[in-house]
């Protein structure tokens, strides 16, 4: 299985390669003066992390980046994504800015940069700051003005080195599992407030994108998380409700920045919670991006179920073998949304995978970590990007989710996503079989 597969020379001169990361999952963010945040706030509820894990250690690379960046190096990587934490830059989310914080994304950028690595930074990856939370999040208008001042004062530090800028990541998360099924900070279930989120994402990301042009730095680009929705069986009913779906997953975000429209369905459902005056706000949203950013894991089963609330929906297991996670793997899904997106939203934009990858129930063995289902699974989605490719959409570049193992969120630190094992006791890192094989594939 894990024979050297040219990965290079299967795809066109120039297509990049990438590990992300994101900086609550690894910094340790009880380090350097951080301020705290609503995922700090999440993990001390009852029930909501497994085991109420949190960010405060976790992989510790506030002080071993530079460990870190050789391993993305050695690997063979072009590329680097990762993600700025706002609450250690502006410790009370606006105001006055933690030196120790800038200092650090300073000395990070440099690390890149001596390592050959181009920096692909994410604004904001999900850490707001408390302060911030405290006045309503994403509830409220004013983050579109919070999220783009704070994008002033970091890039007004490092923006001059970074390859390219994303706002958010995944816009999604961000409003419907945050806010809606209220799986991830700040865990509401409340139907207004995930309306709300769902505008106010598009339009931090429309005001964020102004300041970052304003401040004359360019490649500038959106990171988008797509499920392919599959109806749970053969009837209309099913149809239709995979359809609406797919337009709270994946159109509502793509449309309202590529097209200026949300999808009609959700308009109809959501319309009566949405902030007022909304549709006046496309100008901004709309605002042209360098390259769009997709994010894919895999697909749902979707079933009608209209005992429940609006959108009247339920997910049935799906017959697919699954990851760690139990996400059914589906790399067809891949190339769907590439051709789909390129056709329906993004024309001629670049494209790139911004995270693709899979937990396993990877252990250290004699000192090794044999993670053939990773090598197999990577391989699968690579060949959906190169028969996109080769159906001619413009797809640039790969970034493997995760460069390590490190806090997934809600299950803490038990799925591993890394192509580096850590053990989060020792903090030592063992450089997984995917590691090697993405390195003996990438190094020709
Ligand atoms: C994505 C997130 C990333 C990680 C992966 C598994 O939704 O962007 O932080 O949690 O899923």
């Amino acid at each position: 299985m894990s024979h050297p597969t040219h990965l290079r020379s299967q795809f066109p001169n120039g297509f990049r390669f990438g590990a992300a990361t994101s900086s609550y999952q690894i910094e340790g963010h009880q380090f350097g003066g951080a301020g705290r945040t609503h995922w700090d706030d999440f993990a001390a509820g009852p029930g909501n992390v497994v085991r109420a894990e949190h960010g405060g250690q976790a992989c510790d690379h506030y002080n071993r980046y530079e460990e870190d960046l050789d391993l993305v190096k050695d690997a063979g990587f072009d590329a680097y994504r990762f993600s700025v934490s706002w609450a250690r830059v502006l410790p009370e989310g606006r105001g006055t800015p933690n030196p120790e914080g800038l200092d650090f994304y300073d000395r990070l950028t440099d690390a890149m940069l001596e390592r050959g690595l181009d920096p692909w930074v994410t604004l904001y990856h999900w850490e707001l700051p408390s302060a911030l939370a405290d006045l309503g999040g994403w509830r409220n208008r004013d983050i579109a003005m919070w999220l783009a001042d704070f994008a002033e004062v970091i890039m007004g530090r490092i923006g001059d080195r970074m390859h390219a800028i994303a706002p958010i990541n995944e816009p999604w998360c961000v409003a419907w599992l945050s806010h809606y099924l209220g799986l991830h900070a700040p865990g509401l279930r409340d139907i207004r407030a995930t309306a709300r989120a769902m505008h106010h994402v598009c339009l931090a990301h429309g005001t964020t994108t102004q300041a970052l042009r304003a401040m004359g730095l360019s490649n500038l680009g959106g990171v988008f998380n797509l499920e392919w929705s599959h109806p749970a069986d053969d009837t209309d009913d099913a149809r239709e409700a995979a359809a609406l779906y797919d337009d709270i997953y994946n159109n509502f975000f793509l449309g309202g920045v590529f097209k200026g429209a949300y999808p009609e369905r959700i308009v109809q459902g959501l319309g009566a919670h949405l902030p007022g005056g909304w549709e006046n706000d496309f100008d901004t949203i709309t605002t042209p991006l360098d390259w769009c950013g997709l994010n894919y894991y895999t697909c749902s089963r979707i079933a009608p179920a209209p005992e429940t609330p609006w959108p009247h929906l339920r997910a049935e297991e799906g017959p697919l073998p699954k990851t760690q996670m139990g996400w059914e793997i589906y790399p067809d899904g891949l190339k769907q949304f590439l051709l789909r997106t390129a056709q329906e939203f993004t024309g001629d934009l670049p494209l790139f995978i911004t995270e693709n990858g899979m937990a396993n129930a990877d252990v250290v063995t004699n000192g090794t970590v044999d993670d053939q289902a990773r090598i197999s699974f990577v391989q699968a989605y690579l060949n959906a990007v190169q028969d996109a490719i080769a159906e001619g959409v413009p797809v640039n570049g790969y970034f493997l989710w995760s460069l390590m193992d490190n806090f997934e969120w809600a299950v803490g630190y038990e799925k591993r996503f890394g192509a580096v094992h850590v053990d989060f006791e020792t903090q030592k890192r063992t450089p997984k079989a995917s590691w090697h094989w993405l390195k003996s594939g990438l190094s020709e």
